[in-house]
């Protein structure tokens, strides 16, 4: 059985499982955390939020900052790369609750890379290590960056980055195993993170393909990371988390999961975004979360489509009425396997 024994520290916060929620533009929101906290999902990251918004802070940025006492452990990540927006920045957190920072060094975007954010930092590792710097000198909250295995197969650095970082003060470093140029697809490089693991006096967190609780054990055995973050594998299942901790400490795996279950919690998930965005966009926010629950059941394929064509909150109502009575079990990969 996999032992998941040491407790993971992050600079002095200490966490309470060493399975996290990664950060996730357009998912990760006040409501998709305050669902998953109670699937088991015990730390969670707020979506990526820019430095500059920060510093005027609009209706949009401030509900991607939105959280409360229940939504903790959580870690704020920032993107950007300009020194002045950056520390404006740091001062606006500092009058709100989160428990670390995170740092931005992965993100593929055109709009981010080109204004030399988000993955292009890993390209100036110093310059990476300069930001961090003046991250930490003006706070106290641990501090921790997300980055991946190089900008492209020919420039991989992931050993070079942990080790610059975590002499530069970083609390602890998050790799997502894929460069930049892979953008969301393919494999995961094991082995990049592994250089990063033992490049690093930090913990390093690690990202990738986590879709199933097998996968989680994989990442630890062939890593040696401290901690994994799960991102697409959580779609349409906060049941994950749970489901990972289980697995881990060799409890068994529920076989099938019931429509009257999912769709209990597809209420739960519509309600949160409706309370907080408004019946209307909150509606229409939702639809893209449907896909993802009804994914592996049988008969729901008609169901998709309906959301698709709906023009009402009652519309979406009905269509959940209408797939916890007529959608079959379904079985998850990961459930069928075990
Ligand atoms: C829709 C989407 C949005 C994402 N947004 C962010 C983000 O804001 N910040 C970040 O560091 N990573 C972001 N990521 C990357 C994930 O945190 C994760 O590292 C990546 O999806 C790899 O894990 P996976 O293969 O298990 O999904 C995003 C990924 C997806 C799919």
């Amino acid at each position: 059985m996999f032992k998941n024994k040491s407790k993971l520290k992050i600079g002095n916060l200490k966490l309470a499982s060493r399975v996290l929620l990664a950060p996730m533009a357009g998912i990760t929101d006040y409501p998709y955390r305050k669902l998953y906290r109670q699937f088991g999902c015990k730390t969670a990251f707020t979506e990526m939020i820019n430095a500059r918004s920060l510093t005027h802070l609009s209706k949009k940025t401030m509900q991607m900052l939105y959280t409360d006492k229940e939504d903790s452990p959580l870690g704020v990540q920032l993107v950007g790369n300009d020194p002045e927006y950056i520390t404006g920045a740091i001062k606006e957190l500092h009058k709100m609750d989160f428990d670390f920072i995170d740092l931005n060094a992965g993100c593929p975007v055109k709009k981010v890379v080109n204004n030399g954010s988000g993955s292009a930092l890993l390209k100036n590792p110093e310059k990476l290590a300069r930001i961090l710097k003046i991250i930490k000198a003006n706070t106290d909250l641990p501090v921790t960056v997300k980055i991946r295995t190089g900008w492209n197969r020919e420039n991989k650095n992931s050993a070079v980055i942990a080790k610059t970082l975590s002499e530069a003060g970083a609390d602890a470093i998050s790799v997502h195993g894929r460069t930049k140029a892979e953008m969301y697809r393919g494999s995961v490089d094991y082995q990049s993170i592994k250089q990063a693991v033992d490049a690093s006096s930090v913990p390093v967190l690690a990202s990738g393909n986590i879709f199933t609780p097998q996968q989680v054990k994989n990442m630890f055995q062939k890593t040696g990371c401290a901690g994994v973050l799960v991102a697409r594998g959580s779609y349409g299942n906060p049941c994950i988390f749970n489901d990972i901790h289980a697995y881990l400490s060799g409890k068994p795996l529920p076989a099938i999961r019931p429509a009257a279950k999912v769709g209990d919690i597809m209420y739960m998930h519509l309600n949160y975004i409706m309370d907080f965005y408004g019946n209307d966009p909150g509606y229409k926010i939702y639809r893209k979360h449907i896909n993802h629950y009804t994914r592996y059941f049988t008969h729901a394929k008609g169901l998709r489509e309906k959301v698709f064509r709906s023009t009402r909150p009652e519309d979406i109502q009905d269509i959940i009425e209408e797939f916890k009575e007529t959608a079959a079990c379904y079985r998850h990969p990961y459930l069928a396997s075990v």
